[in-house]
């Protein structure tokens, strides 16, 4: 029996599931990826099996795994104690690289995951605003609090209509009636997100939205859609949210909001942020961030918000992604990755595409035209999808699957062309065994 197999068994014995976190069993597989070490682009399973990592653990890695500059980084905060619940001289560093770099960020604050990030910002434009509610984007996914669970990971036949979609809860035990609080709107609909906009916009504190559908794959809205939401935002004294806990980083220093040249009033970073250590970060207006104790009355605290070691992660990172040619790097190597797999799956007749912006990724199998919204991305070939994964990690390329739609992949700045042609060549193989 292999060691990885063997290892799923024991772990089941203490930790629920056999995994710390529910998403990491990979269902192509059968059991989580177990791993022994990551060197950049490439991992090792417990068995010693290599793969390139077109994972990058769920965005995290941008860098590619155990980068020597952010380690040295770790080590220097270290050797300082890691005196944790103070501040220090690096978060406001940290804090003056981000509000350079993001264009929304004015003030910004220290999560540890995504999830906490959107619960503070919505919480602070509740208070800011004073009303309580918030208009969704279908299928964006915001973090596991119980506020924002609705309508992810739906199946087709639980949507609803276009026009009034289902409030679907993602997760039991979520706290009744909160979806009361929810207006949903499906992505790439203008003309359904002004109507909401106008007709709810007295009661909304916030609209918040992943600017780049990167959970459904790899969405990419169109301008009118994003300048609709900002000027109806404005308009109607309404938060602009953009949750870019994703997309922060991954085709411009300053993330989907410099791409598409609009600025929300309040966005979330947070996965690249942090080099690969767990950080997130809210931030927007300083006159909203004022409204955050202990100048103003809203509450956002925690033990481990700001810890110097993994802050001292963050700004190394930072620093490299605004540096000059990292983008063009991670384009190139997008161009490659993305063009390659498309021609692959042309000529040996598979139904599938790739969508992809910056360095992450989505593979449409299946599915007919231009994915716009949830809807197209979770009407894909599941079963192709699946067998498409498992063949692909049987020859040493690993691919995630999250369960449910199209969902997103990646790759980390650490590939080279040669790495992207081995990747290639894997999953060229993958694809011949691979029955339409
Ligand atoms: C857009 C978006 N928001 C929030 C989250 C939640 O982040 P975390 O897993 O760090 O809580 C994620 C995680 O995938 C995400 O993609």
């Amino acid at each position: 029996m292999s060691r990885v197999v063997e290892h799923y068994g024991r772990a089941k014995g203490s930790l629920a599931g056999g995994v710390s976190s529910s998403t990491r069993l990979n269902r192509a597989l059968g059991h989580p990826l177990y791993l022994a070490k990551g060197e950049g682009c490439r991992v090792w399973d417990l068995d010693g099996r290599e793969y390139y990592d077109l994972c990058c653990s769920h965005g995290a890695t941008l860098l590619g795994h155990g980068d020597p500059r952010i380690t040295a980084a770790v080590q220097q905060a270290l050797a300082a104690g890691a005196c944790c619940s103070y501040e220090n001289e690096v978060q406001a560093e940290l804090a003056e690289l981000l509000c350079q770099t993001i264009p929304s960020f004015e003030r910004v604050r220290f999560t540890g995951s995504g999830t906490e990030a959107t619960m503070h910002t919505i919480r602070l434009a509740r208070a800011f605003t004073g009303r309580t509610k918030l208009l969704k984007i279908e299928g964006n996914f915001h973090g596991y609090h119980d506020q924002v669970m609705y309508s992810i990971g739906a199946p087709a036949d639980k949507l609803g209509s276009e026009s009034a979609p289902n409030a679907w809860p993602a997760s039991s035990g979520m706290t009744p009636g909160l979806d009361k609080e929810l207006i949903l709107v499906p992505y790439d609909r203008t003309d359904l997100l002004v109507e909401a906009i106008r007709k709810h916009g007295h009661e909304l504190a916030a609209v918040i939205c992943e600017p780049v559908f990167y959970n459904a794959g790899c969405i990419i809205p169109t301008k009118e859609f994003m300048q609709a939401m900002r000027d109806e935002t404005r308009r109607a004294g309404v938060l602009l949210i953009y949750d870019e806990i994703q997309s922060a980083f991954r085709m411009a220093p300053g993330g989907a909001q410099e791409y598409f040249g609009i600025t929300p009033d309040l966005s979330t970073v947070g996965k690249a942020v942090g080099g690969g250590y767990p950080l997130s970060v809210f931030g927007g207006r300083a006159d909203v961030m004022q409204r955050l104790m202990p100048d103003g009355d809203c509450q956002h605290s925690g033990t481990y918000n700001g810890h110097p070691v993994i802050v001292a992660a963050a700004l190394a990172a930072l620093k490299i992604y605004r540096s000059p040619g990292f983008y063009e790097h991670i384009r190139q190597t997008a161009e490659h990755l993305y063009g390659g797999m498309n021609n692959i799956f042309a000529e040996r007749g598979i139904p599938g595409k790739v969508r992809g912006l910056g360095a992450r990724f989505g593979i449409y199998m299946g599915v007919e035209g231009e994915p716009h919204s949830y809807r197209d991305a979770v009407k894909h070939n599941r079963k192709l999808m699946l067998e498409f994964i498992a063949a692909s990690i049987a020859r040493g390329v690993y691919f995630h699957d999250y369960g449910g739609g199209a969902c997103h992949h990646g790759f980390c700045a650490a590939m080279t062309p040669a790495d992207v042609d081995a990747a290639l060549g894997r999953i060229d193989e993958a694809v011949q065994t691979l029955k339409v």
